[in-house]
């Protein structure tokens, strides 16, 4: 586990399947946070800025990628992450906000791979020193709502049973990683109402960071 004397800042990550919420949440607790004198940085994976990022992003979505390929794209792109944004931002004392971070390589990406997300979570852990966040918020849905809500109801309905199916397996391995993993992770019913689940998540935040100023040295 990589928590470096340096290292002054937060790190918070909300995670969760497609059209969990997270990215909504994400925007709006950074306004929040920001206009109660939080210095927030919101970083977002795969990254938009990253040659491996931009390679993702323009690939996946047409399935031009193995899942090797995919994992290693994602390894790539999360190592430039943590160098160029992540560990400076957390070293200059900000609090950082992450939509997605390593636990969604290890949710989706053991889907497709031979790999268990336990493994996938350790070669981010061992060979990219991450650093652990203080905490990780997984919005959970049921997976019909997640879909319904990221594509609407459109689209063939074999490639929405595909989607589906794909889905069910990651929210299974996002409830496994909530009971099971090492992180200091916070499960969040995110069927209840928008500004519910931002007033929750907002509260465990600032708790947490009054709770660290308090700690002796
Ligand atoms: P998403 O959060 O929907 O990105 P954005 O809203 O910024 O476009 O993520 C895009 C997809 O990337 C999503 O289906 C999950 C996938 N993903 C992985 O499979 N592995 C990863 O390590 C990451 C970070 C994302």
């Amino acid at each position: 586990m990589n928590t470096p004397k340096s290292r002054t800042g937060h790190l918070f990550v909300l995670e969760g399947i497609d059209g969990s919420g997270k990215t909504c949440v994400c925007e709006q607790l950074t306004e929040i946070l920001r206009s109660e004198n939080y210095d927030v940085v919101r970083l977002r994976e795969p990254t938009h800025e990253s040659q491996w990022g931009k390679e993702i992003r323009e690939k996946s979505p047409g399935g031009e990628l193995t899942p090797d390929e995919e994992l290693e794209l994602y390894t790539k792109d999360r190592e430039w992450h943590i160098t160029t944004k992540i560990q400076p931002a957390l070293e200059e004392g900000k609090v950082v906000l992450m939509d997605r971070y390593f636990f969604a390589s290890g949710a989706y990406q053991s889907t497709v791979l031979d790999l268990h997300w336990r493994e996938i979570l350790q070669i981010n852990r061992e060979e990219l020193s991450a650093p652990e966040p203080d905490i990780v918020f997984i919005l959970d849905v049921p997976a019909e709502i997640g879909l319904e809500r990221a594509t609407g109801r459109s689209g063939k309905a074999n490639l929405q049973f595909e989607k589906l199916d794909r889905l069910i397996r990651v929210r299974r391995n996002y409830l496994e990683i909530a009971e099971h993993d090492i992180s200091n992770v916070k499960l969040i019913d995110s069927l209840k109402p928008l500004q519910q689940v931002i007033y929750e998540i907002h509260k465990i935040i600032i708790d947490f960071i009054n709770n660290s100023k308090s700690e002796p040295l």
